[in-house]
């Protein structure tokens, strides 16, 4: 059986003020997890030492949104992988959409701070997804195998047992339009064979794929039980202690 990872990508939300009251509701709800389950909040940069903080002896781990692929330097605006360790991070999600999509991010960038992120031991949770015009183009599956192959590229299997992938189809993201469980099964059926294909099935086996997009209480059971989707990279609905803690709680 695969581990189980809900992340919440809180995005450009949540001052100190309203960290401090969305990591105490999530501290009240959810005392104890789920077994085989990982929770990861991942607050903006600016409320991440004060998360750490008031998750001191919760199960939920911390996770940030983007990393630089630079150890340090003349780098205006940019978080090194050493800031989010000493922060109190152990995920980063790194190539979300809205990075590929408004700041130009592309695969191999995002395959350079995947190999910065695991020689420090933090985990990448790496995401891959194709527009509403690529699918209806019919050519899913080309631009999620490029994807994968770019952000995969050069991993050694040690390296791999660090990595998350989430697949997050982009014209379900915040949209309300959840892919259907088959859709998504399809493609993290693509997604766990690309891997098969780069390494080996036992790899690929172990190999935690997280769906994203529209995820909410009222659907995430049944994308939960497909076979190939091991978790769910969360927006809109971790905002709210309630909303993502029913989420984690629909892990079968
Ligand atoms: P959403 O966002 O759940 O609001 O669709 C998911 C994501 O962008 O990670």
């Amino acid at each position: 059986m695969r581990n189980v990872i809900i992340a919440g990508n809180w995005k450009m939300y949540k001052d100190l003020q309203g960290t401090t009251e969305l990591i105490n509701g999530l501290r009240s709800q959810l005392t104890t997890l789920p077994p085989r389950v990982t929770v990861v909040v991942c607050p903006p940069f600016t409320s991440l030492a004060l998360a750490s903080t008031l998750l001191k002896g919760s199960p939920i781990r911390l996770g940030a949104q983007n990393m630089s692929q630079h150890d340090e330097g003349a780098f205006t605006g940019e978080i090194s992988w050493n800031m989010l360790r000493s922060a109190g991070c152990e995920y980063v999600i790194l190539g979300h959409s809205e990075r590929r999509q408004y700041y130009g991010e592309k695969d191999e960038v995002i395959n350079a701070k995947a190999k910065k992120a695991i020689a420090s031991s933090l985990k990448p949770i790496l995401c891959v997804g194709e527009t509403l015009a690529e699918r209806e183009a019919g050519v899913t599956d080309r631009v999620i195998t490029t994807q994968v192959r770019g952000v995969l590229s050069g991993l050694t299997k040690a390296e791999m047992s660090s990595v998350v992938i989430a697949y997050e189809p982009v014209w379900a993201i915040g949209t309300g339009k959840t892919a259907t469980p088959a859709q998504a099964q399809e493609v993290h059926q693509l997604i766990r064979k690309l891997v098969s294909q780069i390494h080996d099935w036992p790899l690929a086996e172990q190999t935690v794929i997280q769906y994203g997009g529209s995820v909410k209480p009222d659907n995430a059971a049944e994308l939960l039980s497909q076979n190939d989707i091991d978790g769910a990279l969360v927006g809109g609905a971790c905002l709210k202690p309630d909303s993502f803690a029913s989420i984690i709680n629909a892990v079968k």
